[in-house]
């Protein structure tokens, strides 16, 4: 199998493993998960989705039983609403049912959801079994199947109920991105900028350069074309390796932590992301569209407070520009964007703490009492009402 390798090593967990990056590996798929699992491992349990394993699920379970393993299949609904117990609860039966043991495995094929979801069920389940994940849209491959972040969404919030349950691998196969649809490729954009903004000039530039001769919206007809395929492989391997530097030496998102390689830092953009997902009730936005603003947001308040320079903020619209559009913010209220910023989960006891941008790749926490409502306001309004597109 050619491909490249990004090793994460958790000291902590004294776990380690590797993400494969490449293209047409589905159908070596099992020779992959053969290095990756125990000796002892026999049955897999495919936890995929009704809208990807139609795709690629046979090429998966196929690779998978010439190795010798025992495939079982679960497919849930499709989308962000089916993240929730009652699913976990029955991919947990499934499991039982297919009576998997402490030696057995979970595989994890299609997007964020579905890796959350497997995830948190191999978490669980006899308190933790084996976990693959082969990620097939872009925000999956270079975020959230990066990390060990597993969980569902539940009635009293988003992502609030989950564990930490590291994958013993994490196959990518970038070909599967020509079936994405362009607002799961702009999303997933959205956070290879936001990465880029938090990482360095390096990262940065390597994704502005790819946004600028491969824009999301022409993608699917670069697949044939040698060169598009292996930049993008090399993007998502920079991608990745930013995150995983930033995971290996803030494992489980130490609260205390404010310096800049606080896991924290990886959610620049995101007060904003949430505060939107929430007062349009989860529907108008793809979650990576609404970092698209929160990006875009983040930088102004940045130089509005003259923390960041206007050249760079220049530099960072620009680049958003070439993700493709967003959704239309006009008629979102204001009022509401700014309550909800009160909810955000990840702040720290009953402060907002806002991750700001110094320079490319130098973010900065702030807390959120040193910031005057009214700035935050009238930031806001130029960013939702001037709408980029
Ligand atoms: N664990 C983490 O650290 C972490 C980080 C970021 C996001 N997340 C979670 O990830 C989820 C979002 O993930 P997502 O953006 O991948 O959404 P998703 O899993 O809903 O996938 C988006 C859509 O694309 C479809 N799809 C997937 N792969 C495809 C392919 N190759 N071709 C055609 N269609 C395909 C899916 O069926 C779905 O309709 C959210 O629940 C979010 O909370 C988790
Ligand atoms: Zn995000």
């Amino acid at each position: 199998m050619k491909s490249k390798k990004v090793s994460v090593n958790l000291q902590n967990e004294a776990h380690e493993y590797d993400i494969e990056i490449g293209h047409d590996l589905l159908d070596a798929s099992g020779e992959w998960a053969r290095k990756c699992l125990a000796l002892k491992t026999s049955k897999v349990a495919l936890v995929s989705n009704v809208k990807v394993f139609p795709l690629y699920g046979a090429a998966v379970k196929n690779s998978f039983e010439k190795q010798g393993y025992e495939v079982s299949v679960y497919l849930m609904k499709d989308g962000e609403k089916h993240k929730n117990f009652r699913t976990l609860e029955s991919i947990l039966k499934f499991f039982s049912e297919q009576k998997l043991t402490r030696t057995d495995a979970v595989v994890a094929l299609g997007g964020g959801v579905v890796g959350d979801l497997a995830g948190f069920a191999a978490a669980i389940f006899l308190r933790g079994i084996a976990f693959l994940q082969i990620p097939t849209t872009l925000l999956a491959m270079i975020d959230s199947s990066v990390g060990g972040k597993t969980g569902v969404n539940s009635d009293f919030g988003k992502n609030l109920l989950g564990a930490f349950h590291q994958p013993n691998g994490v196959l990518i196969d970038v070909a599967t991105l020509k079936t994405l649809a362009r607002r799961e490729l702009t999303a997933g954009f959205c956070e290879a900028v936001k990465q880029g903004a938090i990482c360095d000039a390096n990262l940065f530039d390597q994704t502005a350069e790819f946004l600028k001769y491969f824009p999301p919206h022409k993608l699917n007809k670069y697949f044939s074309n040698e060169k598009f395929i292996s930049s993008l492989e090399d993007l998502i391997q920079a991608q990745i390796t930013f995150k995983a530097q930033i995971v290996m030496q803030d494992e489980k998102e130490n609260v205390e932590r404010i310096d800049e390689k606080s896991r924290k830092i990886l959610n620049f953009g995101h007060t904003l992301a949430h505060a939107l997902e929430k007062v349009t009730d989860y529907k108008r936005f793809k979650h990576g569209e609404a970092v698209g603003y929160g990006i875009l947001f983040a930088a102004e308040l940045s130089k509005t407070l003259d923390i960041l320079d206007e050249n760079k903020l220049n530099l960072l619209n620009d680049v958003m520009r070439r993700v493709g559009e967003l959704p239309d913010t006009q008629n979102i209220s204001l009022e509401k964007v700014f309550e909800a910023f009160a909810f955000d989960k990840k702040t720290i006891g009953k402060s907002l703490q806002w991750i700001l941008l110094e320079d490319i790749g130098k973010p900065k926490i702030v807390g959120g009492k040193d910031v005057s409502s009214a700035i935050v306001y009238e930031t806001l309004k130029k960013v939702l009402r001037d709408n980029l597109n």
